[in-house]
């Protein structure tokens, strides 16, 4: 007799328990799936999608100015002349939350190219809403995957500045796959950078400093600009953050390093 896929069992209460026998056929369906996902891998990723509370004030910004500060990913590079309207230099800021050191640094360097990078819908929204308030031009914003876009849509040597402040420390050791900053992310991110470009990081959680210092200290093509060979002083024209403001009152210190692309 031909074995079932199956046995389906009405239990009481009209919940069903599917049972199978070690010789059973594997489900053609499961089957499918599982070249899925050896075709696909599912990427493990350095943020989860939260909805969030959003005001109708951002929400608004999101639909209003997205023409205007807004670059809708494209897995093709973009041109920064053509974005820009110009040729200067370019600093990068990934997950910039809700844009307090984007804004300062694109107010006090009106002479500079900002790209923000950023998944969270109501940061980006403060952000432009910000940006039309005070009639900033030279900042555009992604809202995507920041390895996506660094891969795909930045051209190798395009920035000469690449910021990643109080990324997400993801603090369990089950979770620590999704930290941003691992060897893979660090030899892209040094790739954007041009000849001397710098990439800057900050953050309240110690043991993700270590994991930042032994990471980029083994990168190819970066150098340490600690004089000391470890972390470097908080650079004072950084705005505080939301998340370095949130650290200060955990009492947690805060870790700066900055390398160099040779
Ligand atoms: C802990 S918050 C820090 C925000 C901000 N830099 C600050 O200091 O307040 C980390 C931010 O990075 C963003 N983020 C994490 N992974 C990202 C990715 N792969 N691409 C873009 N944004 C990302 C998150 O949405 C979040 O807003």
């Amino acid at each position: 007799m031909r074995p079932q896929a199956y046995t389906m069992r009405r239990a009481t209460g009209g919940s069903r328990t599917a049972q199978m026998r070690h010789d059973d056929p594997v489900p053609r369906q499961a089957v499918k799936m599982r070249q899925v996902m050896i075709q696909h891998p599912r990427a493990i990723r350095s943020f989860v999608t939260r909805t969030g509370r959003i005001t109708a004030a951002q929400e608004r910004a999101l639909e209003e100015f997205w023409p205007h500060f807004g670059v809708d990913f494209s897995p093709a590079p973009l041109d920064l002349t053509q974005l820009f309207g110009r040729t200067v230099p370019l600093t990068v800021e990934i997950g910039f939350g809700n844009g307090d050191n984007l804004l300062a640094l694109a107010a006090t360097h009106p002479e500079r190219s900002y790209l923000g990078i950023e998944v969270h819908r109501p940061g980006v929204g403060r952000l432009m809403l910000a940006l039309h308030e005070r009639g900033l031009a030279n900042v555009r914003v992604v809202r995507h995957d920041a390895v996506e876009v660094l891969r795909h849509q930045l051209a190798p040597g395009a920035a000469e500045e690449i910021l990643i402040l109080f990324p997400d420390p993801w603090p369990k050791k089950r979770h620590h796959k999704r930290r941003l900053l691992q060897r893979d992310f660090a030899e892209l991110a040094a790739s954007r950078l041009c000849s001397d470009g710098v990439l800057r990081l900050a953050t309240d959680w110690e043991p993700y400093a270590g994991q930042m210092l032994e990471v980029l200290e083994q990168t190819a093509g970066l150098r340490n600009l600690s004089t000391q060979g470890g972390f470097v002083p908080r650079p004072a024209t950084r705005e505080p953050t939301r998340f370095e403001r949130r650290g200060e009152r955990l009492g947690h210190g805060v870790w700066d390093l900055a390398f160099q692309r040779r």
